[in-house]
């Protein structure tokens, strides 16, 4: 049975949510779901703006037929090819074979890599490309296309709709987590309950291409925007600079907050002994910490937590005279997001040979504006009141820097 909702008057979200999947993109866990969002303009014309997954196709098309009523769909706006956005484009065209897809020149590039057609089929004849600053009319809307290339991927646009004053963001303002009944942004405690799940999304999906990101916040400045209907997530009708403030703070790697993530990574507990007397060192002083075991918690989480965060401190064993293994892909997939302008604190520790520390030093060298501080924990197997030393010293920098 079909299920939909309102956005405005004249707008229908006729998108679905998965609470079954394990693996967002096969690597980052959704545990209270996702949401994979699609509207429906029912104007003069009638136009979709994207599909959905092939996961919840089903849904999707029940939802569809039944906004649609007995009108005909005239035309679908892609503005994403990632297929959790655009996996039902062929199956859209099969049923509804007079809609005509506006899309720009990379995305039926990657329509023709994505699908196969049969030679008969003239999918030249259904496409209308649109350029940068193109605009179109549906009837009583008026749009305009604005390019944003690498959030998420290099065909990326977005739509704006002048009349609605309504911005079809595309990946950008997304959030991880089904929708539960509640589309809008403004019907949950969203600062409380999902904020966490937002920056999780923007900083693992979007969180390398800031500077791709500010030029679209840039571009969408230029224009007033009552309502943001992204591909994931809530619909912002409300409070939308609060969302466009966090958006500002993500892309341009600014910390969100002052306080510290701390990151272990701890084989037999004395690591672990080290962050936990560190945690509570700085707790004591009033500071906002969090504390992540490497081992049990996904990495995606924690790459959050450290964009979150203006002080960061990764504490590891030494492994085959490495960097422990959860700790040496925590540091990678921080480098692959560009994390930088962080203030980073470091913790070794080596049974024989401490390695851990001098070799992530190294690693954050990778990174733009990470400033390693010197006060520095470097434990041989177990804690002694040297390192107890070293641990308090630590928090003193911490303290005094934030
Ligand atoms: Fe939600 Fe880049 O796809």
């Amino acid at each position: 049975m079909y299920c939909t909702r309102k956005v405005q008057d004249d707008l229908i979200w006729v998108g679905a949510n998965n609470r079954r999947l394990a693996m967002f993109e096969g690597v980052y866990s959704v545990p209270n779901g996702v949401s994979f969002n699609s509207y429906l303009l029912l104007d003069d014309k009638t136009v979709l703006f994207d599909t959905v997954d092939n996961s919840v196709s089903s849904q999707f098309f029940e939802n569809l037929e039944y906004a649609l009523g007995n009108r005909k769909l005239d035309y679908l706006v892609v503005h994403h090819m990632e297929p959790d956005h655009s996996a039902t484009l062929r199956e859209l065209l099969l049923r509804y074979s007079d809609v005509t897809i506006i899309c720009n020149e990379k995305i039926l590039a990657m329509i023709k890599n994505f699908f196969k057609f049969s030679d008969d089929f003239d999918l030249e004849s259904q496409i209308m490309l649109v350029k940068e600053g193109d605009s179109f009319s549906s009837g009583a809307h008026n749009f305009s296309f604005i390019f944003a290339p690498m959030v998420h991927w290099p065909e990326v646009m977005v739509t704006y709709d002048s009349t609605s004053k309504t911005l079809f963001s595309a990946d950008a303002f997304g959030t991880f987590g089904a929708l539960n009944g509640a589309l809008f942004a403004d019907e949950v405690n969203f600062d409380r309950d999902f904020l966490d799940e937002a920056r999780r999304y923007y900083t693992n999906i979007v969180g390398k291409y800031g500077a791709q990101v500010q030029a679209l916040l840039n571009k969408a400045s230029g224009v007033e925007i009552e309502c943001i209907c992204p591909l994931h997530g809530f619909v912002w009708r409300k409070d939308i600079e609060y969302f466009i403030d966090k958006y500002q703070k993500w892309s341009s790697y600014a910390p969100e907050k002052k306080g510290v993530c701390i990151a272990y990574a701890s084989i037999y507990g004395h690591t672990e002994n080290a962050a936990e007397i560190l945690v509570t060192m700085l707790r004591e002083r009033g500071v906002a910490v969090e504390l992540f075991d490497t081992s049990v918690i996904p990495t995606s989480d924690i790459v959050s937590a450290c964009f979150k965060y203006s002080h960061i401190v990764f504490a590891s064993a030494t492994y085959n005279a490495g960097i422990f293994i959860t700790m040496e892909q925590l540091l990678a997939d921080l480098i692959a997001h560009n994390i930088q302008n962080r203030v980073v604190g470091l913790i070794e520790n080596g049974s024989w040979f401490p390695m851990s520390g001098k070799l992530m030093r190294a690693e954050l060298e990778k990174c733009k504006n990470v400033t390693v501080l010197d006060e520095s924990v470097s434990i041989r197997s177990s804690l002694t009141d040297a390192n107890m030393a070293e641990i308090s010293a630590l928090t003193e920098r911490l303290v005094g820097d934030l």
